[in-house]
């Protein structure tokens, strides 16, 4: 393997692909990186490629906001001439953006050999965007690179040949065990000692009026018992303010880079949340963390982690509360190669093909 080429686009696709790019340049391998632009605000990509050491990208395709459709097609669209321009030995492609499902469209067309980080997840329900893009790019890749063995499982079942399924581990973590130090050193500033982080925006709990209203009410009645602290993503901030939705009981904050963010995390007393990083991140920080969501797609979050699955139940959500409170919080461990050496495994990997 003598060029691989990078495709990233959405904020979570920037911390998984920094510590692949590091790994891969210690082994002297040419690599291009192409940003499609998915996320463009200055704290939805700029601040993480600083705080991560991410290398300027090669190419931006500036794609910025659309339909699913819309933007699947135009990431597509202008990455085909980039990818006949560089002619990489393999593209890789990162979690289960539509940036990664457009890019592994494009390349398995032109031949050009796809590899997913973050392969085999699965969440079974396909009213999540996600879903469809995991399905879709785990299908046409060649390699397939898993951060839990739930992830293998799928994969075989799936009929993936067992040769291309790797068990490396999570990219994820490994920027958190990088960044963790200078989390920990980060100042205060002003924040309460004991808090509640939340974070919201999967299109279920966020586009809907009443959906978003309800859980916002869960919320402030949450904010009664516990500060909370809330950097919204501009989806939701969109939507609060679409809906016309009272949120004065709320501190709302801006999205937060990436080191603020797990400065956060780490010092919470329970995190609240939709995302799907969030769910490992508080694992492997061991913080109580109460996923607002029917199903997950890192289901070893759960059987291992710290994770609660209370989707829009508010009297699960008051009860699991509460008994954190009470210091009665589930205890979890860190699950198998959560050991920041993923993005090494990966690379050598690719070194050898
Ligand atoms: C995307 C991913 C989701 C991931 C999330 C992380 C898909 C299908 N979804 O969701 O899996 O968890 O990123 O953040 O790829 N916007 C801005 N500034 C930006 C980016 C977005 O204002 O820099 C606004 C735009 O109005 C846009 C909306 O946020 O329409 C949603 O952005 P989009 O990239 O479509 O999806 P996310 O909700 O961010």
């Amino acid at each position: 393997m003598n060029h691989i080429l990078h495709v990233v686009g959405a904020r979570p696709n920037f911390v998984k692909a920094a510590p692949v790019l590091r790994a891969i340049r210690e082994r002297g391998i040419r690599q291009t990186l192409v940003h499609t632009g998915q996320h463009y605000d200055r704290n939805m990509s700029d601040v993480f490629f600083t705080q991560l050491e991410i290398p300027e990208p090669d190419f931006n395709l500036e794609v910025g906001s659309g339909s699913h459709a819309w933007q699947t097609a135009e990431i597509m669209r202008r990455f085909e001439s980039v990818v006949l321009e560089r002619k990489p030995d393999l593209t890789l492609v990162y979690g289960d953006v539509n940036s990664t499902v457009a890019a592994a469209l494009v390349c398995s067309k032109l031949l050009i050999p796809v590899g997913h980080v973050e392969a085999g997840l699965r969440s079974f329900d396909r009213t999540m965007p996600e879903e469809i893009n995991r399905i879709v790019t785990d299908r046409l890749s060649d390699v397939l690179f898993t951060p839990s063995e739930d992830g293998d499982a799928n994969l075989l079942r799936e009929g993936v040949a067992k040769e291309r399924i790797h068990f490396v581990g999570n990219v994820m973590i490994d920027s958190l065990i990088q960044l963790l130090p200078a989390a920990k050193s980060c100042p205060r500033n002003g924040f309460p000692e004991r808090f509640a982080l939340v974070t919201l925006h999967r299109p279920a709990n966020v586009d809907e009026g009443e959906t978003l209203r309800e859980l916002l009410d869960s919320l402030t009645k949450v904010s009664q018992e516990l500060d909370i602290i809330f950097p919204v993503h501009p989806r939701t901030r969109q939507r609060i303010e679409e809906f016309r939705i009272d949120s004065r009981h709320l501190r709302l904050l801006d999205p937060m880079p990436y080191i603020e963010f797990l400065a956060l995390q780490s010092r919470a007393a329970v995190v609240i949340t939709d995302s799907g990083g969030i769910q490992e991140e508080t694992t492997y920080l061991g913080v109580p963390c109460l996923t607002l969501r029917p199903n997950t797609e890192r289901p070893i979050t759960v059987s291992l982690g710290t994770n609660v699955l209370v989707g829009d139940d508010r009297k699960r959500l008051a009860t699991e509360l509460a008994a954190i409170l009470e210091g009665k919080q589930k205890k979890g461990v860190t699950p198998p190669l959560w050991d920041g050496r993923a993005g090494a495994r990966i690379a050598e990997i690719l070194q050898k093909m």
